[in-house]
This record gives C-alpha cells, sequence and structure tokens, in this order.
C-alpha cells in the first residue's frame, strides 16, 4: 500500500515571519492526523528551512529543499549540497521542476544529476515531469513524460528507486487555475507507473509513490487523490493557505 504524500513548495514566497506562522499552524493542524494516515512536507525557500525545521519540530510534518546542487562541496557560488539540506534538517528535495526546467533551463541531464545526489546524501527526491500546453496538443505528454523519467532516472538502481516520488504536474496547470481532470491526471500517472515498471519492475513500480501537482486545491484534492495511481499531490499556491493546505491534506484519506 502507498501512503498518501501532499508536499506544498512555497516557491519564493514568505518571509522569516510568516514562514514560521505558516510552518506553525500546519504543525497544529496536522497534530490529529495519525503519521500512518499520510505524509506531510513543507518545502520552503533555502533561507527559511532552519525557521521551518524548528516551526515543525517533534511533529511529523518533514522539511524539504525546492532544489540542490549534485556536487558534495567547493566553488559553487551560490549553490547548496545534498549534505547542507540534510545538516539543517531535510528529508526531502525537489528535483526538475517545471520552473527550474522552464524558467533556469536545467536539462534533463543536470536533473538526474541532481537526483543520484539526492540518494546518494541521504535525501528523498521528488522528480518532477509534466508536459507544456503545446506538447499536449500535438499529443505528445507520453513521449515528453517518458523521456523526463527516463533520463531523470539513468543510472537510479532499483533499490536507490525506492527513495524517488514522482511528481506529475503538467505545465499548463501550474499556477494557472486549469487542473488536469481527474481521468486526464490518471491516464498520465498509469502510464509513469507502466513506464516504472518498464524501467525496473513492476513490484517496484507498485511501491513509488506518483503525486499530481498543477492548480490542486481543497476542492479538488480528494477527487484527484481518489484515483487509483495518483499517491498524493504536490501544492504551490494552495500550500501558502494554512487552513486551505489542511483541507488538501485531509482529502488524501
Ligand atoms: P500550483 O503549483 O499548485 O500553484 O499550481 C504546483 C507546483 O508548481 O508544484
Amino acid at each position: 500500500m502507498r501512503k498518501p504524500f501532499a508536499a506544498g513548495n512555497w516557491k519564493m514566497n514568505t518571509d522569516s515571519k510568516s514562514s514560521v506562522e505558516l510552518a506553525g499552524a500546519i504543525k497544529e493542524g496536522a497534530a490529529d492526523i495519525a503519521g500512518n494516515q499520510v505524509d506531510v512536507a513543507l518545502i520552503p525557500p533555502f533561507v527559511y528551512i532552519p525557521g521551518v525545521v524548528s516551526a515543525v519540530g517533534g511533529s511529523q510534518v518533514a522539511v524539504g529543499g525546492q532544489d540542490v546542487y549534485f556536487e558534495k562541496e567547493g566553488a559553487f557560488t551560490g549553490e547548496i549540497s545534498p549534505a547542507m539540506l540534510k545538516d539543517v534538517g531535510c528529508s526531502y528535495v525537489l528535483c526538475g521542476h517545471s520552473e527550474r526546467r522552464h524558467v533556469l533551463g536545467e536539462s534533463d541531464e543536470i536533473v538526474n544529476k541532481k537526483l543520484k545526489a539526492s540518494i546518494t546524501g541521504g535525501l528523498l527526491p521528488i522528480l518532477c515531469v509534466g508536459e507544456k500546453i503545446e506538447q499536449r496538443e500535438a499529443e505528445q505528454t507520453e513521449q515528453v513524460v517518458k523521456q523526463q523519467l527516463v533520463k531523470g532516472l539513468e543510472g537510479v538502481s532499483e533499490d536507490m528507486a525506492e527513495a524517488v516520488t514522482i511528481a506529475y504536474e503538467p505545465v499548463w496547470a501550474i499556477g494557472t487555475g486549469l487542473t488536469a481532470t481527474k481521468e486526464q491526471a490518471q491516464e498520465v500517472h498509469a502510464f509513469i507507473r507502466s513506464e516504472l515498471a518498464a524501467i525496473y519492475s513492476q513490484e517496484t513500480a507498485e511501491n513509488i509513490r506518483i503525486q499530481y501537482g498543477g492548480s490542486v486545491k481543497a476542492a479538488n484534492a480528494a477527487e484527484l487523490m481518489g484515483q487509483k495511481d495518483i499517491d498524493g499531490v504536490l501544492v504551490g499556491g494552495a500550500s501558502l493557505k494554512a487552513d486551505e493546505f489542511m483541507g488538501i491534506i485531509k482529502g488524501a484519506f
């Protein structure tokens, strides 16, 4: 059984005060949720990670980084290593979020290096994949997602793959208010799982969680997560409001 997993990607939002307040409110809201019902992670901007880690301390709410560099240390100005994320209390990290791919120009090769370095460094990466609107309209969704998966997981052994969560985030649904219908999302999730079975094995494919992301809100989270292959959600905008994010988390069970 795959345990549902709801993660809030705060992107470049909040400040030192509001990040701690938001994390505290989520900790409080999640206090009566049993740890075996759902995994919850908050993914704040790097600089607010320590504050968020202490704000959620002693709870089941985990913390993650929005990005990571693939080298261990050295002359890489502005970058953050997997060890640094672990050091400040992160357990998760996003790899290949669409904004990194399409705004910052990250290639599949870079995403793959980051993913491998994250696993080796003891983090649990969330590999984000998803097509742009023109690719969906040209019926290239499966081709695009397959390439991002295959290249993203290159050199990742079956054992290592157990650490990975996949997030299917159609680019046209991110921050636009347009959500994939549950049928559209389920179709791609089932495709992703069949590709994971082809890369690894049916057993491993059944164990890997696949989140949906793209304009998820409390009003649509439960029906999305009710789909057979949708094991959780990666939430942007709606994770910045404690009540809304709690509503989403509760949609997982
Ligand atoms: P959104 O972002 O929920 O604001 O659409 C999702 C994401 O980018 O992870």
